[in-house]
């Protein structure tokens, strides 16, 4: 996989259940690098595309592509091998665990996985390096020795991000990864989305409009199903569909 060209893109997708339209001819290009957010009201259809995109559901039509590999068919488990990594809300946390435990446990899935045994210090120095490294970017390394099972919840969803940052992840999806943040939780993990986000993709899906300003690429605007718009920040806040759909909201 090169730098080159799209990292993710759809063609024409779409998701139905009982007949009605959750995700509909949805057709979108998600080029390597930046921050792309996708916006909309509730019931927009957002993270059943991030269902789609992660292969956690099959789409009833359309294709999904990752740079010129159609993985429509591909098993999550599978596309997270290729480099697409979603984070799943604090369920893969053990709480019993220290910090550095639930960071280390990831970090070594990936070294037993990559590296087999044949270097089995050479691997436990690369995942007690990597974990450290993780640890700093999730701004947890305070908190290493501490039972996952206290942290804020803030801090668990930040160790959440690290768990998917140990599978070494090109593109990370995010499903509003501040829902029920304070402002200061907030502030901490838009600084390490904007950390994490050199040599990646991050895919983020988000309602609070001044973060979604501040810190993305691209933006996508959902309704009904359907993309109503995708431009620059400056363009989806003068984009006249949008704010008709958000009542004026984004002014
Ligand atoms: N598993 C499901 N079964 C039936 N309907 C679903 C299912 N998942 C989502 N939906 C419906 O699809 C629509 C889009 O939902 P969703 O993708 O969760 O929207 P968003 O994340 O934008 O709020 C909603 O009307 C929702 O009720
Ligand atoms: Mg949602």
């Amino acid at each position: 996989m090169t730098d080159a060209g799209d990292a993710l893109r759809t063609a024409d997708l779409s998701r139905t259940f009982s007949g009605f339209k959750a995700v509909s001819g949805v057709t979108l290009e998600i080029p390597f690098g930046g921050v792309r957010t996708i916006i909309g009201p509730n019931g927009a259809g957002k993270t059943t595309l991030f269902n789609l995109l992660s292969g956690l559901l099959p789409p009833s039509a359309g294709r999904i592509f990752y740079g010129d590999r159609d993985i429509t068919s591909l098993q999550p488990h599978r596309r997270a091998r290729l480099g697409i990594a979603r984070s799943f809300q604090i369920t893969n946390i053990f709480g019993r665990l220290s910090v550095y435990e639930n960071v280390r446990l990831a970090a070594q899935a990936v070294y037993d996985g990559k590296a087999g045994f044949f270097f089995p210090s050479r691997s436990m120095r690369g995942v007690a390096a990597k974990t450290e490294s993780i640890l700093g970017d999730i701004g947890l390394g305070a908190a290493a020795d501490a039972p996952a099972e206290t942290l804020s919840h803030g801090d668990q969803r930040r160790l959440e991000i690290g768990l998917v940052l140990a599978t070494d992840p090109r593109v990370l999806l995010l499903d509003e990864p501040l829902a029920g943040m304070s402002p200061t939780e907030t502030q901490a993990t838009v600084d390490l989305i904007g950390r994490i986000g050199d040599g990646r993709t991050i895919v983020l899906v988000e309602h609070d409009i001044d973060v979604v300003m501040r810190i993305s690429t691209t933006i996508t605007v959902m309704q009904t199903g359907q993309i109503l718009a995708v431009g620059t920040p400056q363009q989806i806040r003068e984009n006249e569909a949008v704010q008709r759909a958000y009542l004026g909201g984004l002014a």
